[in-house]
């Protein structure tokens, strides 16, 4: 007998949509505008992705500002994805001012549009990846209003512990969303043949004793505080006879940080004496990737302090980071009293 057609098929399968709109359900005071929110922001990442996989038909990698052969400017793909978070975010009518790496200040949203959130992005990082076609990746964080009408650049500085929402976007070979809404963490996949993000990773988690893998640009090591060098040492040398760490590192936080997230070991972006406060920027980096971890049940710190307890003094503030598996990340942390108190 034939297979029934549907047999290949999943008729009933979790869009990401679904899944939002069935947590919102879970809270009856619940205006929709979380999820009216998140998408459109899956709008604008369904279209950064697109424009990600056409990049060198399209011509779009390079400097911004160049012309193409139909007299048109071409926008380096950091610029076109950025201007699609801003559109799609400030069309949901729920954001009341947006922060985004690609912009010195603050975003303001007409008055007449602006809702109750505030959204931190950085629409593509690990720009320097994207002329050899490494995997790249969006980052975000949902915030709410915490003032009176038109929110100022200081009512935008909030810590983790005020995030409603947060994830990331991969564009790796696939496309995925990883999603925490304070309820765990999923992963979904994008089905081109349908446009929309599928559930394919329930209930991530971020072992605590996972893989043995280091991951961080290690070509900084003579810059570097002396709990970090201590560190290495003990997982490339490990006194117990046990096997060394691996080393992996794509340089791009949101490769970096997955492959973390999936198979455990610990990413680093430290200071260093040459970048006092590292290299990542608190809010719309090491705030979104802490908040995943935590939820994931892995950890995040600056190495003295829970990332996600970091006061932003401005919106651009940087921030040294340790996540993933708790072992790892304790391990740390250890060191950081024991080189401070010592
Ligand atoms: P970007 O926001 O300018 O793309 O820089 C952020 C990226 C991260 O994705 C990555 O973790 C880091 O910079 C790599 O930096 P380095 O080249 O110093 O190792
Ligand atoms: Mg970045």
């Amino acid at each position: 007998m034939a297979d029934h057609p549907a047999q290949s098929f999943d008729t009933d399968c979790m869009t990401l949509t679904r899944f939002v709109l069935n947590e919102q359900q879970k809270f009856p005071q619940a205006s929709g505008d979380l999820t009216q929110l998140l998408n459109s922001l899956l709008t604008a990442i369904k279209a950064v992705s697109s424009a990600v996989r056409k990049a060198g038909i399209a011509k779009l990698f390079g400097i911004a500002g160049e012309i193409n052969v139909q007299g048109e400017e071409v926008k380096k793909l950091d610029v076109l994805a950025n201007e699609l978070f801003i559109n799609m975010l400030k069309s949901s009518y729920t954001v009341a001012a947006m922060v985004s790496e690609e912009n010195e200040k603050m975003i303001e949203v007409e008055t007449e549009k602006q809702g109750k959130y505030i959204v931190y992005f950085d629409p593509l990082d690990g720009s320097s990846n994207i002329d050899c076609l490494v995997s790249i990746g969006s980052i975000f964080a949902i915030g709410k209003k915490n003032c009176d009408g038109t929110p100022t650049e200081k009512d935008c500085l909030c810590s983790g512990r005020n995030i409603v929402a947060a994830g990331y976007a991969l564009y790796g070979s696939a496309t995925m969303v990883v999603l925490s809404t304070g309820n765990g963490v999923n992963g979904f996949t994008l089905d081109p043949s349908i446009g929309e993000f599928v559930l394919t990773h329930a209930d991530m988690q971020c072992k605590p004793n996972g893989k043995k893998i280091y991951s961080l640009n290690e070509g900084y090591a003579q810059y570097f505080d002396p709990a970090v060098t201590e560190f290495l040492e003990r997982k490339k040398f490990p006194k117990d006879g046990s096997a060394p760490y691996s080393a992996r590192y794509v340089g791009s936080m949101v490769s970096d940080v997955h492959r973390t997230l999936m198979y455990g070991g610990i990413f680093m972006y430290p200071a260093n004496v040459k970048s006092p406060k590292g290299k990542l920027r608190l809010l719309y980096e090491c705030i979104p990737m802490a908040y995943v971890m935590e939820q994931a049940g892995g950890l995040a710190t600056t190495g003295e302090k829970d990332i996600l307890d970091v006061e932003p003094k401005s919106i651009h503030d940087r921030c040294p980071i340790f996540l993933g598996s708790k072992r790892d990340v304790e391990d740390v942390i250890d060191l950081y009293s024991k080189h401070k108190s010592g």
